[in-house]
C-alpha cells in the first residue's frame, strides 16, 4: 500500500474546511493506503499560541480525528511533537534548503503580512519542517490542497537534491489530489479560503460549534447584490452563492448539478436555511462521538502513545540513514 502522510494544525478549532477538504478524504484513504495522520503542533507555533489553548486544541483535534472516523487500528494517529525526529530532520533539511527557495513561498508572504509583529525564522523555514514530516516516513503520496502544492514541490526538490548527493535516501513524494477536492471559502469574504485562525469568527464554522451558532453564521453569510438573486454555480461571479452550494453539496453528498435546478425559483434565504440544516446534520454524529472521546483521557493517551511509538519506529530508521549519509559519527 502507498504510504500517505497528512495533518492539521491545532491552531484553533478544526473547521468544516478541514473536514470537507481533508479529514473526510483521509477516512476513505485508510482503506487503500498506509496512513499517518498527525496534529502538527510544531507547525502551529510559527504563529504565537496561548499555551492552554494549544493544549486544548491538540486534544480536541485528536478527539475530532477519531470522531470523524480516523481509526487508530488502521492508521497511525499521533502528535507531531511526540516524535522528536521531526525536529531533528527539519534541522538537517534546513541546511539543504536555499534561502531563495523559501523566499518564493507565497504562504510565508501571506502569513508574514498578517502577523507583522512576529515574522519569525520558524515561519520562514516552515517548508523544511513540512519536508521532514513527509520524508521521515518515505511517504509516496501527500494529499494537498492548492495552497500546499508549492510546499510539496519544495519537499520534492529537497529530496531529489539530497538523493543526488548521497544516493537514494528519500522516497520522492507525489501530490495526491482528492477526487472531491472542494475548497471551502470564508463566509464573509468568499474569495479567501475558510481558515480556523481567522480573526473574524463569522468567517468559519468550527466542527464543535452549537447548531444555533452554525445556523446564524450561515444566515449571515455574504452572497451578492444580484437584484434577481439567482442561484447558480459560478465561483468567479457568484463567490458567496457558489460557496454555499459547495458546502450544501459536501454536506448532503449530492452533486452541485443536481442541486442547482432545485433552487431555480428559490431565494438566497432558502439556500442558506437548507445549507445550515445540512451542516448541522452532518456534524451531529461527529459532535456526539467527540464528546465521548474527549472525556476519555486515558483512551486518548493510549492512542497518542501507540501512535507516537509506531511513528517513531519508522522515523528513527530514516533519521539514522540520513545521519550516516551526511557523515555523523554514530552514538556508541
Ligand atoms: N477552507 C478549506 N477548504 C478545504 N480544505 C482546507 N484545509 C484547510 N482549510 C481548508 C485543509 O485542511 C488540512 C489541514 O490544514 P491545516 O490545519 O494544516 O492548515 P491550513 O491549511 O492553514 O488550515 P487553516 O484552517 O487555514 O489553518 P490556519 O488558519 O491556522 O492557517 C490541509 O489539507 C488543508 O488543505
Amino acid at each position: 500500500k502507498p504510504i500517505v502522510l497528512s495533518g492539521c494544525q491545532p491552531s484553533g478549532q478544526l473547521s468544516i474546511g478541514n473536514y470537507i477538504g481533508a479529514l473526510r478524504q483521509w477516512v476513505t484513504m485508510q482503506e487503500t493506503h498506509d496512513c499517518r495522520f498527525m496534529l502538527v503542533d510544531l507547525h502551529a507555533i510559527t504563529v504565537r499560541q496561548d499555551p492552554e489553548q494549544l493544549r486544548e486544541a491538540t486534544l480536541d483535534g485528536l478527539a475530532l480525528y477519531l470522531a470523524c472516523g480516523l481509526d487508530p487500528d488502521k492508521s497511525v494517529v499521533f502528535v507531531q511533537s511526540h516524535v522528536a525526529e521531526h525536529s531533528q530532520l527539519a534541522w538537517v533539511l534546513n541546511c539543504y534548503t536555499q534561502m531563495g527557495e523559501l523566499n518564493r513561498m507565497t504562504q510565508f508572504k501571506d502569513k508574514a503580512d498578517r502577523h507583522t509583529n512576529n515574522v519569525n525564522a520558524g515561519l520562514f523555514t516552515y517548508p523544511a519542517l513540512m519536508a521532514a514530516d513527509i520524508l521521515l516516513y518515505q511517504a509516496n503520496e501527500v494529499p494537498v490542497g492548492n495552497d500546499q502544492k508549492q510546499h510539496l514541490e519544495l519537499a520534492r526538490d529537497v529530496a531529489i537534491r539530497f538523493n543526488n548527493i548521497y544516493g537514494d535516501v528519500f522516497t520522492v513524494p507525489e501530490p495526491f489530489i482528492p477526487e472531491v477536492g472542494a475548497r471551502v471559502m470564508s463566509l464573509q469574504d468568499p474569495t479567501k479560503k475558510m481558515s480556523k485562525s481567522d480573526d473574524n469568527v463569522n468567517n468559519f464554522i468550527g466542527l464543535l460549534e452549537d447548531p444555533k451558532v452554525i445556523t446564524k453564521k450561515l444566515k449571515r453569510a455574504v452572497t451578492d447584490s444580484d437584484e434577481q438573486a439567482r442561484i447558480y454555480f459560478d465561483p468567479a461571479e457568484k463567490a458567496g452563492v457558489s460557496n454555499l452550494l459547495s458546502i450544501l453539496s459536501a454536506a448532503t453528498g449530492r452533486s452541485i448539478e443536481e442541486l442547482v435546478p432545485e433552487y431555480a425559483d428559490k431565494m438566497y434565504g432558502h439556500l442558506k436555511t437548507d445549507t445550515a440544516a445540512a451542516v448541522v446534520e452532518m456534524l451531529a454524529p461527529i459532535q456526539q462521538r467527540y464528546q465521548e472521546y474527549r472525556h476519555d483521557r486515558s483512551y486518548l493517551n493510549d492512542v497518542m502513545r501507540r501512535g507516537a511509538e509506531a511513528a517513531q519506529a519508522h522515523a528513527q530508521v530514516t533519521l539514522q540513514r540520513v545521519y550516516d549519509a551526511i557523515g555523523f559519527v554514530p552514538r556508541p
